[in-house]
């Protein structure tokens, strides 16, 4: 198993962070099985009563990693994609989920923060989707879950056009709460975990469930999203644009 998900307990907090700084973050199956088992934990444990989410100093996540992409595309097996359980934990989550973000947020990078209760970012962060440019489609429960938080237009420019969001752009599409310096990223994304942490966990729990609502045509669109980002794998847009990013690496 790798080291490139980091699961470790913070008094009531429990931090989940990538750690594969040399490929920008890029998950790969075997880190977002290990990104669930680290929800499904920290659900379970009476002793954690928030998830932090965290990427390395200058980098959030680069996305899904291309090559996994590549591999499931000329194989045409999808049995492994652990993406979707770890959606699926992050849609449903049972406790206060916050993001602290620094530097490029890509793909699954940005749509996974729809997801959480709170987000931090940096002034160095940045977000975009270019799930169109892949010869892909919105993963995450995005397409319905965008348009109903930052209304139709903006939610095209950035899951159709793939155009990198700011910030402030993302702050006011309702996906960020907080815009922080870099050095101070982690620390203030910690306090505010613990800080949720420390409250009344009961209130929280009932406060929480009340605003999010019932998420489960979120977690449809997921799946019927799935199917459809499993055909466009295979096509021949997708495949020659992971042949055009994977050659460029050489
Ligand atoms: N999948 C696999 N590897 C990735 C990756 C990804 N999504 N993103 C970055 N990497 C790898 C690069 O191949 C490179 O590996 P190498 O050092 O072995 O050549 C390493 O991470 C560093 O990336 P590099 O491209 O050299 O850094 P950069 O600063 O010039 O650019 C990005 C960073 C993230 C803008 C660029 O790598 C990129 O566009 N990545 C793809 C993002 C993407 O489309 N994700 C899928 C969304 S659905």
């Amino acid at each position: 198993m790798s080291d490139h998900i980091e699961i470790k307990l913070d008094g009531a907090v429990q931090i989940i962070r990538m750690n594969r700084p040399d490929k920008k973050n890029a998950l790969t199956a075997e880190m977002y099985g290990q990104m669930s088992d680290g929800l499904i934990s920290a659900f379970e444990n009476d002793a954690v009563k928030s998830v932090l989410i965290l990427g390395c100093p200058g980098v959030f996540s680069a996305g899904n990693d291309i090559g996994d992409f590549m591999k499931i595309a000329m194989s045409g097996d999808r049995s492994s994609m652990q993406v979707f359980d770890f959606l699926e934990q992050l849609i449903m989550a049972k406790k206060p989920v916050i993001a602290g973000v620094d530097g490029l947020a890509i793909g699954i990078g940005t749509t996974m923060l729809l997801h959480c209760d709170y987000v931090i970012a940096s002034e160095q962060a940045s977000f975009k989707t270019p799930f169109v440019d892949l010869g892909l489609v919105p993963e995450a429960g995005s397409s319905l879950f965008a348009p109903r938080l930052m209304g139709h237009h903006r939610a095209f420019e950035l899951l159709a056009m793939g155009e990198k969001f700011s910030p402030q752009d993302a702050r006011d599409a309702g996906f960020v709460n907080a815009i922080v310096k870099s050095d101070v990223l982690e620390k203030t994304a910690l306090d505010v975990a613990a800080d949720i942490a420390s409250k009344p966990p009961q209130a929280m729990e009932i406060t929480r469930k009340l605003i999010r609502g019932d998420r489960s045509d979120i977690l449809a669109r997921m799946k019927e999203e799935a199917v459809l980002f499993g055909e466009r794998l295979a096509s021949d847009e997708a495949k020659q644009a992971f042949m055009a990013f994977m050659s460029k690496g050489k």
